[in-house]
């Protein structure tokens, strides 16, 4: 298990390779913040609630390399994931005078990350970005992988872009100030690696949820490298999502539907995946591939990280109609990720009926 020292878990994609730092304090640790690309100035994007709690210390932490940083606080919450916030960041860098060497820093959860990353992308056609993500879901996911997006009214991260971060540093400190919810929704994140990837990982979890949950460091430490090593080599084997990282879905196409059906910001984006993974392994199930008691296990897991675990009473059609509209979907035809065997995910398709049955009998409405 790791300790409080920084670990480093590399990632090696066709669009960039580049080191994930791991470690409590990073923020304050003049070395993790060497070597980034050399430019005039730095934007710092970031969302209002956390400027406050950790904007000056980045601000001192980067202030050495440039002539000017700049911040820029968006308002906070996955509402604004959205085309009119997101203009708010190329009016700053345009604004502010930016050049192509910009550097721009995502100082915030996957919202801000993924927001941050896909103007890094857009912004005079790509300037480089570096992840500081403050949230365990971006910590051990989101911030890592190059996936940037905004959502769009009719679904989930619909317009967006694969860019690669120059550097992703997670202070483990950050998680403290992290209310108890958020918390939670990383830890669905956490959870979804062992059963797509490493069923030792997913007996890990078993044995220390309390402990992350209490947010004890070297438990953390350990959950956020294990998660990174794991994500860093599906992306490194399929960078573009063109079979394999669909694994990292696991949950998804349920939980996609949940956010955009109960309007996004309504259940946290861990929140929706951890009850889609309850699904999704109930599909597993009913499609033969794993036992029931495969369900009840993950079930209780994700219930005790205090996840929800009942869908929410939307229709079935209505549940349909939007995983129609999923990335993963072909000529209309919706893909499951579904769990093969411990540790082992695939992506297939399902009947209609049977994918009503499962929503049926975990909450759904008729
Ligand atoms: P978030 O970014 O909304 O952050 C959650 C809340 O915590 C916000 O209110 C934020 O202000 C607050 N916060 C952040 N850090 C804090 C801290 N240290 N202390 C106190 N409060 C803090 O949500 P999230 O769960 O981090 O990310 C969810 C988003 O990530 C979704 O939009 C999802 O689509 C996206 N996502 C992207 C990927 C990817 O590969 N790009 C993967 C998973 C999820
Ligand atoms: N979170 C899914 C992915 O990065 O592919």
């Amino acid at each position: 298990m790791t300790t409080d020292a920084t670990t480093t878990v590399p990632v090696a994609t066709p669009g960039g390779h580049y080191e994930i730092l791991i470690g409590a304090g990073l923020l304050a640790d003049a070395a993790a913040w060497q070597g980034l690309p050399p430019a005039a100035q730095a934007l710092i994007v970031t969302n209002t609630t956390v400027a406050a709690l950790y904007a000056p210390a980045l601000q001192r932490a980067i202030a050495p390399h440039y002539r000017h940083v700049d911040l820029l606080a968006l308002p906070d919450g996955e509402t604004h994931k959205d085309w009119p916030t997101l203009n708010l960041i190329f009016d700053r860098l345009l604004g502010s005078g930016s050049d192509r060497k910009t550097v721009i820093f995502a100082l915030g959860g996957g919202v801000v990350g993924d927001m941050a990353g896909f103007a890094a992308a857009c912004y005079m056609r790509g300037v480089p970005f570096v992840q500081v993500p403050t949230t365990l879901l971006a910590q051990v996911d989101s911030s890592v992988g190059g996936k940037t997006a905004i959502n769009h009214p009719l679904g989930k991260n619909l317009i967006g872009a694969f860019y690669q971060p120059q550097r992703v540093i997670c202070d483990l400190a950050t998680l403290d100030s992290l209310p108890d919810r958020e918390l939670s929704a990383g830890l669905a994140e956490v959870i979804k690696y062992g059963p797509i990837a490493d069923a030792d990982f997913l007996a890990w979890i078993e044995t220390h949820l309390d402990a992350l949950r209490r947010r004890d460091r070297s438990a953390l430490a350990h959950a956020v490298q294990r998660s990174c090593e794991i994500k860093a080599a599906v992306v490194g084997a399929d960078e573009r999502e063109q079979g394999l990282r669909a694994i990292l879905n696991f949950g998804h196409t349920f939980g996609h539907a949940i956010e955009a059906g109960l309007g996004f910001g309504e259940w946290l984006h861990g929140e929706a995946v951890g009850c889609g993974m309850v699904l999704a392994s109930e599909l597993s199930s009913r499609l033969g591939l794993m036992p029931a008691s495969f369900v009840d296990r993950l079930r209780g897991l994700i219930e005790r990280a205090g996840l929800p675990v009942r869908a929410p009473a939307l229709p079935t059609a209505r549940y349909l109609e939007l995983m129609r509209l999923d990335k993963k979907a072909e000529a209309g035809e919706i893909r499951f990720v579904v769990i093969e065997a411990l540790g082992r995910a695939g992506v297939r398709s399902a009947p209609d009926a049977l994918v009503r049955e499962v929503l049926l009998a975990h909450g759904a409405a008729a």
